[in-house]
């Protein structure tokens, strides 16, 4: 519940500033003080009017209104946060660059509260280097950015560039708000993220589609939570963040199998989310091996398998998370991994689930635990995903009593 929180929210000229009124009844629901900023140009597509009876506050809109001041410093300092949803394309330029032509970006730019914004757009208005040197920018003056949601566009088209739902909207602002900051201080954690590669030759390999996404996403949580992080990353091209994370960089499955390991013993909690692959060649050729008529048979072999394994020499007191992602029967395999692995949580994800698995910015999963329980939960942000994760395996879900 967001009960007594104050929450700014500002909205600006976009076809999904239709979505704010939506925004403003669930925050006021959660019994939330909302007050609301319009641009000038947002006034085209949702009413003052509307705002302002859901929000049950007047809506701020202009620098001056007849000879009166808005003061714009009063808001900024009023919020415990504040929310631009959707950011337009044309707001998010002038945040990047410090313009102040309106009442919502001269409050940007004096609010002392976090500030977290949606964008919403078009997909090549999205993708041109321009916004995504801009959404950089505001990234590193400490803003928080809401990834955008793929779908059915204004335009007609169908791509990346939709405003995040209201719903998830609100979740984010209840991680900032609801403060998680230093609960797992003083505990260690294990994670596994990104594929293996295996090689064949010295320019070929056997390796996987996973990004590294949803593994440094649980890195960061536990991290942002106050764990001492070792984060174990096959190949990736992402960057890691966070303070408390210490990043060992492996490229094959022996290699990762060997850090796992080594870092286990000391471990409070491990969460296996690397795609590792489970078959290596039994030889690695020394030269690149040339084309020849015919077909070429490789013979494979093996590799370890880490869950497996830490599941074996799991003590009391510590919890081991793996993953199962799988194409078909998912929820049975997951079932049988958590038993035939000894892990107590296993966080299924399964391929059929559109926007599910690799690569994507969202994931959509179910946490089977080793007391029975299943919880299933909407396709969202891999941050969120992350979020959902370490409140389940810790006991901060409310619909899980164990640990
Ligand atoms: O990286 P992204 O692009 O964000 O994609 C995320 C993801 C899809 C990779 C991730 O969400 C995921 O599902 N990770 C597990 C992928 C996998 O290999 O699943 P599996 O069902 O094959 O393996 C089951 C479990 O055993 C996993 O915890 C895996 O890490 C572990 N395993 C598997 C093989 C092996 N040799 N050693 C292992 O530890």
């Amino acid at each position: 519940m967001l009960q007594g929180k104050k929450i700014l929210l500002g909205v600006t000229g976009s076809i999904a500033a239709y979505k704010s009124l939506l925004l403003v009844r669930l925050l006021v629901r959660e019994g939330a003080a909302v007050r609301v900023i319009q641009t000038p140009a947002s006034r085209d597509f949702v009413t003052p009017l509307s705002l302002a009876t859901l929000s049950k506050n007047p809506v701020h809109s202009d620098l001056f209104a007849g000879d009166t001041w808005a003061n714009h410093v009063e808001l900024g300092r009023w919020a415990d946060v504040f929310v631009i949803a959707p950011l337009s394309c044309n707001t998010l330029a002038k945040m990047a660059n410090g313009l102040c032509d309106n009442l919502l970006l001269a409050t940007y730019l004096s609010a002392i509260c976090p500030v977290l914004a949606a964008p919403a757009m078009d997909e090549d208005m999205w993708r041109h280097r321009a916004t995504q040197d801009n959404l950089q920018r505001i990234r590193g003056f400490g803003n928080q950015v809401i990834p955008v949601e793929k779908g059915e566009l204004a335009s007609g088209l169908f791509g990346d560039g939709r405003m995040a739902e209201p719903e998830t909207i609100v979740e984010f602002i209840r991680s900032i708000l609801l403060e998680r900051k230093d609960e797992l201080a003083g505990r260690k954690a294990l994670v596994t993220a990104g594929p293996t590669y295996e090689a064949i030759d010295p320019v070929r390999f056997i390796g996987n589609h996973s990004s590294g996404k949803m593994g440094i996403a649980i890195a960061e949580e536990l991290a942002a939570r106050g764990a001492q992080v070792h984060l174990v990353l096959g190949p990736s091209s992402l960057a890691v963040e966070g303070d408390g994370i210490t990043l060992h960089r492996v490229t094959s499955a022996e290699e990762m199998h060997r850090v796992a390991l080594a870092e286990f013993a000391a471990a409070d909690i491990a969460i296996l989310a690397a795609a590792v692959a489970d078959y290596k060649p039994v030889e690695r050729a020394p030269e690149k091996i040339k084309k020849k008529d015919g077909n070429l048979v490789l013979e494979l072999t093996r590799t370890p398998d880490i869950l497996r394994t830490l599941g074996g020499l799991k003590k009391p007191g510590q919890t081991l998370v793996g993953f199962a992602l799988e194409t078909t029967d998912g929820r049975s395999y997951a079932l049988d991994k958590l038993r035939s692995k000894n892990a107590d949580w296993i966080v299924l994800n399964t391929l059929s689930d559109n926007g599910a698995g690799f690569g994507f910015d969202t994931n959509k999963i179910t946490i089977f635990g080793n007391d029975g329980s299943e919880l299933a939960f909407e396709k969202k942000p891999k941050q969120q995903v992350a979020k959902d994760i370490v409140d389940t395996v810790i006991g901060r879900n409310p619909f899980v009593k164990r640990l």
